[in-house]
């Protein structure tokens, strides 16, 4: 149903609560945890929390901040049990590529702890296919929550020391944040928050212990935290974001003991992480546009790259479910998410054969999972199926680059082709490079790559070196893109690398 602006006006709620702090003991607050996603280079996606359901979620918007003549609205404002929020989530249609547009919302919850900006916010849509000025993306994985709940200068019991934050340290979401005017966006193959470690900070000693009942308020409030914090930026900057095997980790039947206690494991997962459910509430990635599935796969363009988003986790066809489906150490039993087997191999060669090279010459592709790298415990964490179903067709049809997390350091390789060094390296190779970045930082830390190291790795960062950070991707024009690895504490390069490809 059509409304008019005055009739969008008149359904305005008068303000919900500012800022309810609904439990001190945990601490939670929502700071709107504004969220932005492309949909196509003409409309923008804009979904926040509230702690009450809202009617007809509504974004007032214009081109000039004083004139927020437009508004958007929807009829989605989506929770699960034990949830804490509402998830609303509009499309603001019709508008221009590569145009900024300011925006605000009405029923606006807005904490203002940490001087964020004031509304009316910002966004910038996206650059059309085609389009070939230079832009930079963040690539930032395997990101938990920061400060009190999470990675600060302190931790618990059987924290290596190393990996906890030297006093002032800026930590990753103060660096991404302190240069947001660097890069248009960010791209997020999973793992948010690290909120299902819950009951590990507590039996650690860093969080103080509740009740395997409540287990559920310390869940939400690691959560919330985390979107909060980054809600300067992402009411700004559009973030675009994979599955992770944190948003679905559960160990759905038995028990479980921590520190000598036993626990019914089906307490301690969390509703939030069955299946996916609070991932699949909180985001609205554009797959409705690109014929892939929910916030699982999907692809975008922008100016002169097409992204694609893999699942990693769920899905993985040809006879593969995914690697924690079968058995595996954390049985994070969920999906499947398409309508047959192999529905997101059958949509991702589509989606590779359609594109146009000579309008987006680069194909970024971006999945959690490794599958090359120097690592010890390679069963439990490289992804041999994912490279059995997907790197034939990253070879097939030349896609660039893929960008992965899961193990908690950072590593750039060669580009591969089936464990084969390519021998031109970065000077035009035929098969697709790899990088994994997965240091991005949370409350234990980061993890050791293996010495000596995998042969096709080329530099590393990892335990040893204490370093927390991210990766910026630049791309120049249809030949060259240059990686750089970003040290959060000082916001320094401590690693560059430039593809180049004649394309
Ligand atoms: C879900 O909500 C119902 C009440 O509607 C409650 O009885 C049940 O225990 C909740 N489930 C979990 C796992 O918390
Ligand atoms: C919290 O619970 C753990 C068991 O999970 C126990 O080892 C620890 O001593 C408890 N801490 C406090 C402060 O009670
Ligand atoms: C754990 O709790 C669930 C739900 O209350 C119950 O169905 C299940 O039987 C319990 N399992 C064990 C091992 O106690
Ligand atoms: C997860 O959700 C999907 C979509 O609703 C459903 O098809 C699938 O069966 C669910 N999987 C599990 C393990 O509950
Ligand atoms: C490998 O996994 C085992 C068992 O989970 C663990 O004890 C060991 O510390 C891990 N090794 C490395 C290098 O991470
Ligand atoms: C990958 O290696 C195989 C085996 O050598 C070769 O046939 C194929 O052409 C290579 N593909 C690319 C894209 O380099
Ligand atoms: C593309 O960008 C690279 C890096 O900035 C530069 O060296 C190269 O000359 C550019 N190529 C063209 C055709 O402008
Ligand atoms: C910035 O941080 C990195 C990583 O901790 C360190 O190696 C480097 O020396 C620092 N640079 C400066 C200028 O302080």
């Amino acid at each position: 149903m059509m409304r008019s602006l005055a009739q969008l006006k008149a359904l305005v709620v008068p303000l919900l609560a500012l800022c309810a702090q609904v439990s001190a003991k945990h601490d939670t607050m929502v700071n709107s945890q504004i969220r932005l996603a492309y949909v196509g280079d003409t409309a923008m996606r804009v979904s926040w929390s509230a702690f009450d359901k809202v009617d007809r979620p509504v974004v007032f918007y214009g081109k000039t901040p004083s004139a927020l003549v437009y508004a958007a609205s929807s009829d989605e404002s989506v929770t699960y049990n034990t949830s804490s929020v509402y998830a609303n989530h509009v499309t603001i249609e019709g508008l221009e590529p590569d145009t900024v547009y300011y925006y605000s919302l009405p029923q606006h919850l807005i904490c203002d702890n940490e001087a964020h900006a004031q509304p009316p916010f910002s966004f910038r849509t996206s650059r059309s296919p085609g389009d070939m000025t230079p832009y930079s993306v963040a690539v930032v994985i395997d990101m938990g929550t920061m400060g009190h709940n999470g990675l600060t200068t302190s931790a618990g019991q059987g924290v290596n020391p190393n990996n906890i934050l030297r006093p002032g340290e800026q930590n990753t979401i103060q660096s991404l944040d302190a240069v947001k005017d660097d890069y248009e966006f960010i791209f997020y193959p999973g793992d948010f928050a690290y909120a299902d470690d819950w009951l590990d900070e507590e039996s650690e000693g860093f969080l103080p212990n509740t009740t395997i009942q409540e287990g559920y308020e310390v869940y939400q409030s690691i959560n919330n935290d985390f979107y909060d914090e980054m809600t300067k930026i992402s009411t700004v900057k559009p973030w675009m974001v994979g599955a992770g095997n944190h948003e679905a980790s559960c160990i759905p039947d038995g028990v479980e003991t921590y520190n000598g206690i036993s626990y019914n494991a089906s307490l301690i997962c969390q509703p939030g992480l069955t299946n996916f459910t609070g991932y699949r509430n909180h985001w609205r990635m554009p797959s409705d546009v690109s014929g892939g599935q929910g916030n699982f796969w999907y692809s975008f363009d922008n100016g002169m790259v097409h992204w694609i988003m893999l699942d990693t986790e769920t899905d993985l066809g040809d006879g593969f479910i995914g690697p924690d489906q079968t058995g595996g150490v954390e049985k994070d039993i969920a999906g499947p998410f398409g309508p047959y087997a192999n529905a997101q191999l059958d949509w991702l060669k589509k989606d590779l054969a359609s594109v146009d090279r000579t309008i987006t010459p680069w194909i970024i592709v971006g999945g959690h999972r490794p599958w090359y790298l120097s690592y010890a415990n390679q069963s439990t964490t490289i992804c041999w199926d994912c490279k059995d179903v997907f790197e034939p067709l990253f070879l097939e049809y030349a896609v660039d680059l893929y960008l992965s997390g899961h193990a908690h350091f950072y590593q750039r390789s060669a580009p591969l082709n089936n464990s084969v060094i390519d021998p031109r390296e970065l000077d035009n190779p035929t098969s697709p490079w790899y990088i994994t970045n997965g240091a991005a930082g949370h409350y234990d830390g980061l993890s050791e790559g293996t010495n000596p190291p995998a042969p096709y790795e080329r530099f590393r960062l990892d335990e040893r070196d204490a370093t927390y950070g991210w990766s910026k991707l630049t791309f120049h024009n249809r030949t060259h893109l240059t990686h750089q690895f970003v040290a959060s504490g000082n916001g320094s390069i401590l690693d560059t690398a430039t593809l180049y490809k004649e394309h």
